[in-house]
């Protein structure tokens, strides 16, 4: 399902909107309009642009938890299909605002996360590999309800990992994280890249995105301003470049 191409993931003039249902009338608000661009295999790129940009419904597309308007999103040459185990599979997926079950515990989540891909079968040995991965290896036992934020986003980062997928799709992943936790869920990400995986990430946080991104796609009110290469911002902040693009409408 993968496929041979070098391309992860291709958004083809993509529109979305939202309905907000009203008491008397709906009314629409567009979130994406007419947004193109690539991911290649092997690529970490981040999305980035000011609260409401559109940088969620990207991700929530690829994941197929939303449909599109009209355009086409493939990932891995294969449409969204939300029906579609294999499809998921293929998908390592942050949400903004991680929720798990406060009485399960950590290794018992992650178990339940695997099952979903495996058709029910658990498997101790992985869990305690990614919970390793992300430094929760000694909570295993542990039940949610008693974790912080900062441990509650490493749970996620090693639920997504758990079935192995090839493309890892982050939104906001270190956001409200000490910077000893950024640091390492950081090398997390590099170490995925090394091992052959792409990620996509969204970001508030230019120095972020500066440290780990091969190319940043800047995004503002639901288009595409900017497509940046690291080579490109190496003698221009990045931060410059953003503020300009998004401010200015460089
Ligand atoms: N469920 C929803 N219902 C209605 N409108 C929505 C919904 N989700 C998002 N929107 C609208 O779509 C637009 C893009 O939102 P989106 O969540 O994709 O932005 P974002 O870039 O992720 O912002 P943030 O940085 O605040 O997370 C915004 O105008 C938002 O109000
Ligand atoms: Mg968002």
């Amino acid at each position: 399902m993968t496929s041979n191409s070098s391309i992860a993931v291709k958004f083809d003039n993509v529109f979305k909107s939202y309905i907000i249902k009203g008491f008397l009338k709906n009314k629409t608000t567009r979130a994406l309009n007419g947004v193109s661009f690539k991911v290649h295999k092997k690529e970490i790129v981040g999305l980035f642009g000011l609260n409401g940009a559109g940088k969620t419904t990207i991700i929530k597309l690829i994941c197929g938890l939303l449909t599109l308007d009209s355009g086409a999103v493939e990932v891995f040459e294969n449409p969204i299909n939300l029906k579609s185990v294999e499809y998921k599979k293929l998908i390592g997926y942050v949400p903004e605002l991680p929720y798990f079950y406060p009485f399960s515990t950590a290794k018992d989540t992650l178990n339940f996360y695997y099952s979903l891909s495996s058709g029910g079968f658990k498997n101790n040995e992985k869990s305690e590999e990614v919970l390793n991965l992300v430094g929760l290896y000694d909570r295993k036992d542990d039940k949610i309800k008693n974790f912080s934020k900062g441990m509650m986003q490493r749970l996620a980062i090693a639920c997504s990992l758990v079935h192995d997928p090839e493309l890892l799709v982050y939104d906001e992943p270190t956001s409200g994280l000490d910077p000893i936790s950024i640091r390492e869920i950081r090398n997390i990400m590099l170490g995925l890249k090394e091992k052959g995986k792409t990620v996509i990430l969204s970001s508030h946080s230019v120095s972020e995105a500066e440290k780990i991104c091969d190319r940043v796609i800047i995004l503002h009110k639901g288009e595409i301003k900017k497509i940046i290469n690291k080579e490109d911002w190496a003698d221009c902040e990045l931060e410059k470049i953003f503020i300009d693009t998004v401010a200015y409408g460089d």
